[in-house]
């Protein structure tokens, strides 16, 4: 059974979207074991509180200097045994010394189809409303690998979303989550899980058991 521990900044939906798969018993080989917030007040530390799953706060401005603050980071992983970090609305800037020891082992939800509406400054609503402003008909939601590059590892899954002429970036971000990211997280992280996810350069395929145990 991995350990799954998710970084948190906010209302936590997606944290909550694992918390009813994982109850549904979708995530068969992993089990959330703490939730670290990079704010005190995040809603996200009461679903994870009312899941019976530990808490922790972290913020960024406690710490003097990126490697500090990677550090504690890295204690606490270390500290709740973390096979799997998630990041699910998670808007704290990680290091690349986390990024290196969890390498592929850090997944993040990004509310476009990258690499549309992606990179430094493309978070949460502002995503919704550049998409709108660009006039694309389609956007989505996707999940990837972190690596150093923000928004640019390997992505595991992606699904699209119809924009609508009357879309305003609250409705859009709504119907992306609905209809894709509390979707393709929870698939993801139990497909990682599963041990069916294999990274080759850039690109994830999905192996099934029979390749697993060949590949061992
Ligand atoms: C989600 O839409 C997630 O995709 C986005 O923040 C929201 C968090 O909502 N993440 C990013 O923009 C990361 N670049 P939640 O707290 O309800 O899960």
């Amino acid at each position: 059974m991995l350990n799954i521990v998710v970084l948190v900044s906010g209302g936590g939906t997606n944290l909550q979207a694992l918390i009813d798969a994982e109850r549904r018993g979708e995530i068969p080989g992993g089990r959330l074991s703490c939730v670290i917030s990079s704010r005190a007040d995040a809603y996200a530390l009461t679903r994870a509180e009312q899941a019976g799953i530990a808490g922790e706060v972290l913020r960024r401005g406690d710490f003097e200097n990126q490697p500090a603050y990677d550090h504690a980071l890295l204690v606490l992983l270390e500290r709740y045994e973390a096979d799997l970090v998630v990041l699910a609305g998670f808007m704290t800037i990680i290091g690349d010394e986390v990024i290196g020891r969890y390498r592929n082992r850090i997944m993040n939800i990004h509310p476009s189809l990258i690499p549309s509406f992606c990179g430094e400054g493309y978070f949460g609503q502002r995503v919704h409303r550049a998409a709108l402003e660009r006039g694309v008909r389609v956007t989505g939601a996707t999940v990837h690998f972190v690596n150093e590059v923000c928004d640019g590892g390997p992505i595991i899954l992606q699904q699209a979303v119809e924009i609508q002429d009357d879309d305003t970036p609250e409705t859009l971000q709504k119907r992306v989550m609905e209809q894709a990211e509390w979707n393709i997280l929870p698939r993801a992280v139990a497909m990682f899980c599963d041990g069916r996810l294999s990274v080759v350069g850039n690109r994830v395929m999905q192996i099934n058991k029979e390749q697993r145990e060949d590949a061992e």
